[in-house]
């Protein structure tokens, strides 16, 4: 027999509706109804229109741009269905805003990440789900179960189609390496770096990049885990053409795309952007060469394992197969 705690119970924030829309429709469980607001001076007010006394409530809200407003609404709902005596809250956050900064590299500095996680737990969260964080250790910020979902299979998945002789995966700096190189491994073509180096009293900017490794002639296919202003991937794009790479293929989990980033990305040599929708992609920056994958189907199978109290494991197992 199933073990559940009551009901499952998907409700939504304002950040990203078309993917709670999907996720609901994925598990045939429709997303209850809550009232959203803003009041004059800019507070946000939330409230749940039903029942979830006792019931599994998972709050789905990518705490993407306006991150601050959003963050606010999550914790706001969050102690909404608490105090509604909600059976277990879990929180599923695609893109976790603030995770940048998960530790202090300059003195007298916050660490973010694990402010956020601190609030998420105060606010009476049992459980997280979370997609490609910008550091895995963040996980271990939180002292409530953490699921951590990879988009790298549903990424590997759409470029295996292409013919893949004469390609190689390139890392965009240090960071990114252990990623580019399981894509590397699962679609079996070699893996070349850049070394950037990060002038880290700026924000968003950094100062030097290297190539560690040959392209010419080849076609290249670069992952990270997310395209803030463009800056990285369109300078890798630009040094990867300099040294003689045919096409460009970028790809990330979370498009932010913030500031000059669409303008970047449609003047660079680049001939697609494969990105997920962890946060939403508004019409203004809908251009051609950007391809959006959707995580819901993984994101719908990992509320339905916690639950239902099966194996997450056997359900990630099963989506990694490429
Ligand atoms: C850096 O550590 C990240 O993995 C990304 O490379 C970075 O956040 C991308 O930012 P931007 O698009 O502004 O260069």
């Amino acid at each position: 027999m199933i073990k559940t705690i009551g009901n499952l119970r998907l409700i939504s924030g304002t950040s990203n509706q078309a993917l709670a829309d999907a996720i609901s429709r994925k598990l045939n469980v429709s997303l209850t109804p809550v009232k959203i607001s803003k009041f004059i001076d800019g507070e946000s007010y939330a409230r749940i229109l039903e029942k979830v006394r006792g019931e599994d409530v998972f709050i789905i809200q990518p705490t993407c741009y306006p991150v601050n407003d959003h963050l606010m609404e999550l914790l706001i709902l969050t102690d909404a269905v608490r105090r509604a005596s909600a059976g277990r809250i879990n929180l599923v956050i695609p893109f976790f805003g603030y995770a940048r900064q998960d530790r202090k590299n300059l003195e007298r500095e916050a660490i973010t990440a694990k402010l956020v996680a601190n609030l998420i737990t105060v606010a009476g969260a049992n459980r997280v789900i979370i997609v490609d964080i910008h550091s895995d250790q963040i996980e271990g910020f939180f002292d409530i179960p953490v699921d951590h979902i990879r988009a790298l299979s549903r990424i590997a998945k759409y470029f295996k189609k292409l013919d893949l002789r004469d390609f190689v995966v390139v890392a965009p700096d240090e960071g990114s390496v252990k990623v580019n190189n399981k894509l590397s491994q699962i679609l079996g073509v070699p893996l070349v770096v850049i070394s950037k180096q990060r002038d880290k009293t700026k924000v968003d900017s950094f100062e030097h990049i290297m190539l560690l490794g040959d392209v010419k002639g080849k076609n290249v296919i670069i992952i990270d885990d997310e395209i803030n202003t463009g800056g990285t991937i369109v300078r890798a794009a630009e040094l990867l053409k300099k040294h003689g790479a045919k096409e460009v293929y970028v790809s990330c989990t979370h498009a932010i795309l913030a500031g000059p980033a669409i303008e970047r990305l449609e003047k660079a040599p680049i001939k697609e952007v494969v990105v997920t929708d962890t946060i939403p992609l508004p019409e203004e920056k809908r251009i051609g060469k950007i391809k959006v994958l959707s995580l819901a189907p993984i994101l719908a199978k990992t509320i339905k394992a916690i639950h239902e109290d099966t194996s997450l494991g056997k359900v990630l197992e099963e989506w990694r197969k490429v």
